[in-house]
């Protein structure tokens, strides 16, 4: 056998997304801000139920689900650029080839939201399925939660009502922001329904975003005190 051609051969692509699955679960076990592999998980599943019901690429989309945060901007001082080398090494490492890699690399650079004011276009279906996805979990019940969760993570006020939401025209004006937690339903969370990539996405986002509507006019009546 040619063991030299062998070790240059491209991964099969089901081998690929398992071993890149067994990589990231390793990586994000444990991380409790909101982004821990659950999260990962949730993006994963959602990413490939769009992807098949808008006829995307499967296995890219999978990849670019399972990599989207694998170096989020929040732990890296706000750099964008760490995400797409760090899935292009883990990438390479596990066999990739270079068309899949480059493919994968355009998702994990469209995914993130980076404030109201700034467009996130996509450039591939899979981007979209992807971005989708990810939006989806961070709205409905999950989102809720893991919004109060990012919340407490870093110290920050529930709710202030002397505090009112900013329109974020920049990334930096977005992530440097350290407001209380409700004015992320405003600034990001009640937005994210008309801003879905693909039906697939917008038909979910509607449920999700009619829950949240519901559950902030509850959470500002029992604010006053005047809930039923
Ligand atoms: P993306 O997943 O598009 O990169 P973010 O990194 O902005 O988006 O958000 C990831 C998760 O953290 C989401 O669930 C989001 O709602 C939550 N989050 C981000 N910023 C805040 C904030 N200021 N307050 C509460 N939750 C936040
Ligand atoms: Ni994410």
């Amino acid at each position: 056998m040619d063991l030299k051609h062998n070790v240059m051969q491209a991964a099969d692509p089901t081998e690929l997304i398992r071993s890149v699955e067994r990589e990231v679960k390793e990586r994000f076990q444990g991380e409790g801000s909101g982004h821990d592999w659950w999260h990962i998980y949730r993006v994963y599943q959602m990413a490939q139920r769009i992807a098949k019901a808008e006829g995307a690429d499967v296995h890219i989309t999978s990849l670019g689900a399972l990599l989207h945060d694998i170096a989020d901007h929040k732990f890296h001082g706000g750099d964008l650029t760490v995400g797409a080398l760090e899935t292009d090494r883990l990438l390479r490492a596990n066999r990739a080839d270079d068309a899949t890699i480059e493919r994968v690399v355009r998702i994990v650079n469209e995914v993130t939201f980076k404030g109201a004011g700034v467009e996130t276009p996509v450039s591939s279906l899979e981007a979209a399925c992807v971005q989708d996805a990810d939006r989806l979990d961070a709205i409905g019940a999950v989102g809720i939660a893991r919004a109060f969760a990012y919340g407490g993570a870093k110290g920050r006020l529930l709710f202030d009502p002397d505090c009112p939401p900013v329109w974020h025209d920049s990334f930096e004006a977005y992530a440097g922001d350290k407001g209380a937690t409700i004015n992320h339903f405003h600034e990001k969370l009640l937005l994210l329904k008309d801003r879905m990539q693909t039906n697939t996405g917008r038909q979910i986002a509607l449920s999700r975003h009619r829950f949240m509507e519901e559950y902030m006019t509850q959470f500002h009546h029992e604010w006053e005190g005047d809930d039923a």
